[in-house]
């Protein structure tokens, strides 16, 4: 399933050779989409001295925290528990609830800004965006929530050593790696992707009568990535016991963002902007995928636009009243045949009876970044981190004389061609009637108090 790419290398070189004289950067612009590929801990420790000599010497723990056996014995690290273990373990953690940090920073309240952080597998990345987090201003009058779809302690040993503000960790409990060998999961009877209907159905394998619209059977780790995004917009707006009362803003970033350190002042600025000139804008945006970045010029602007999947869907913003509304059409997002979370919600967007499609409001000048993606022009093998974190870093230094500002000014735009244009079929990979099952079903659990129990 192929998605389309922006970044151009070539042309970034002649844009550079023009520009030389304003700060410019050429990140890997994509769609966003988060390498579903990737099962193996992006866990190398290559955090070059570049990389470390723009990172505050009190933050360097974040990027050198390891769960206590992690350097004793590597073979024993990598299966610490065996499959039921880790149930239990995600059971234990959903069931109890625990906000670390609460007794320092105080409670969550009604209107406390809710950073949502969806994590797979890819910890170097994580330990980027941890660090720019604690740079940022009132940090600590926020939740970060950390939705995981892989239980890894090492990875629970970053996150539980954050210390800048309230932390709370929630566990996707459908994974692939606590159902290895059954729905969600690889079911040895499920029908091979690229088999043919007839053929699928001589063979008598589980979905034999449901392959997507390309004609293709599930692929579970496809799957994977629009479960654990609805499961966990579910869990924190309509399950979690502290967010019972919560009316504010909820932040949607993945492992391998990294925000600048005045993304929460724009998020006020953006939602103040919203009530005065755009009351019908309900999504909040602080990414947007540029070749280049001219803060001098965009630090202060926003814009107004139709809401886009692909392009906006990089620190998302929404609160409650929207998520209810799209609550209402979860069959839009759960029925959609496309694998993509963003796609779904653009066709659940385009489908709202008797309301417009989503509008936008976002900043100009990106203040999250996408850091895990290295650009169409490199290998996998050869993506080097440090190489893009450094950019970033540099980037944002560069631009700090512009961040902070005091107001912003809004533009209108009816969006190009893209923005508008109807989607008419889905991208595929979700025709599997027990993915649709499964998405409607985690809309139906509800609020759960928090509970601790022992299971010895
Ligand atoms: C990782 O980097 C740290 C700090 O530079 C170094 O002390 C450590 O030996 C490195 N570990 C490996 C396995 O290379
Ligand atoms: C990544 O790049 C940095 C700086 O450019 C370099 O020091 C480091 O060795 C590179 N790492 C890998 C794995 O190529
Ligand atoms: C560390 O490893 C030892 C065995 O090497 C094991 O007994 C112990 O439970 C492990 N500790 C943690 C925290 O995983
Ligand atoms: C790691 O643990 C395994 C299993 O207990 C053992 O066979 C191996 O020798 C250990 N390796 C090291 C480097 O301690
Ligand atoms: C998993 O490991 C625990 C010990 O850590 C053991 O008691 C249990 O029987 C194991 N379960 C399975 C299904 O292997
Ligand atoms: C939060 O909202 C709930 C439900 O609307 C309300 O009962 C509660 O009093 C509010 N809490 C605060 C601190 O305002
Ligand atoms: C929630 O978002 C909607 C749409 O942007 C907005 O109209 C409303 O004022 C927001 N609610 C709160 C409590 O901020
Ligand atoms: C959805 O929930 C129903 C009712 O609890 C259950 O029978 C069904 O197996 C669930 N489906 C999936 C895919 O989880």
């Amino acid at each position: 399933m192929p998605r389309l790419k922006y970044a151009s290398v070539l042309r970034f070189l002649v844009i550079l050779g023009l520009f030389c004289l304003s700060v410019q950067i050429m990140l890997s612009a994509s769609n966003g989409i988060i390498d579903r590929d990737g099962e193996e801990l992006m866990n190398s420790n290559d955090t070059s001295e570049q990389v470390l000599a723009l990172v505050p010497p009190e933050l360097h723990k974040y990027l050198t925290v390891h769960s206590k056996n992690a350097t004793a014995n590597a073979t024993e690290r990598a299966s610490p528990k065996n499959v039921s273990d880790i149930r239990r373990a995600i059971q234990r953690h959903n069931d109890a609830q625990i906000i670390y940090n609460e007794d320092i920073f105080g409670p969550v309240q009604n209107d406390t800004i809710i950073i949502a952080i969806q994590v797979h597998t890819r910890l170097t990345y994580l330990r980027h965006l941890i660090v720019s987090l604690a740079q940022a201003r009132d940090i600590d009058r926020t939740l970060l929530v950390f939705s995981h779809d892989y239980y890894d302690e090492e990875i629970n040993a970053l996150v539980r050593s954050i210390d800048f503000t309230k932390v709370m960790q929630i566990f996707y409990p459908y994974s692939i790696q606590t159902h290895p060998y059954e729905f969600p999961g690889v079911d040895p009877n499920d029908c091979p992707r690229d088999a043919r209907l007839e053929q699928a159905k001589k063979l008598k394998c589980n979905n034999a009568l449901h392959p997507d619209l390309h004609g293709h059977y599930r692929e579970a780790k496809y799957t994977q990535t629009k479960h654990h995004w609805w499961w966990k917009a579910n869990r924190i707006f309509n399950q979690l016991q502290c967010t019972a009362g919560h009316t504010g803003m909820v932040v949607f970033l993945e492992e391998d963002h990294y925000v600048a350190d005045d993304f929460i002042h724009m998020l006020h600025l953006l939602r103040a902007t919203a009530d005065k000139s755009c009351p019908q804008c309900e999504i909040l945006c602080l990414g947007t995928y540029l070749k280049t970045y001219q803060y001098h010029t965009t630090a202060d602007k926003v814009e107004i636009t139709p809401w886009h999947s692909s392009m906006h869907n990089m620190g998302m913003v929404f609160n409650r009243t929207v998520w209810n509304n799209i609550m209402q059409l979860q069959e839009q997002f759960c029925a959609y045949d496309d694998y993509n979370w963003d796609y779904s919600l653009l066709h659940l967007s385009q489908n709202r009876p008797g309301r417009e499609k989503f509008r936008v409001i976002l900043c100009k000048g990106p203040r999250v970044f996408h850091i895990g993606e290295c650009g169409i022009h490199h290998k996998k093998s050869n993506c080097n981190a440090s190489t893009v974190i450094s950019k970033v870093q540099k980037l944002l230094q560069n631009a700090k004389s512009h961040m902070f500002p005091s107001r912003v000014t809004a533009t209108i735009t009816a969006g190009g061609a893209k923005h508008n244009k109807k989607l008419t079929k889905g991208n595929g990979g979700w025709g599997d009637i027990r993915d649709q099952e499964l998405c409607t079903n985690m809309t139906k659990v509800g609020r759960q108090m928090r509970r601790y129990i022992n299971y010895a």
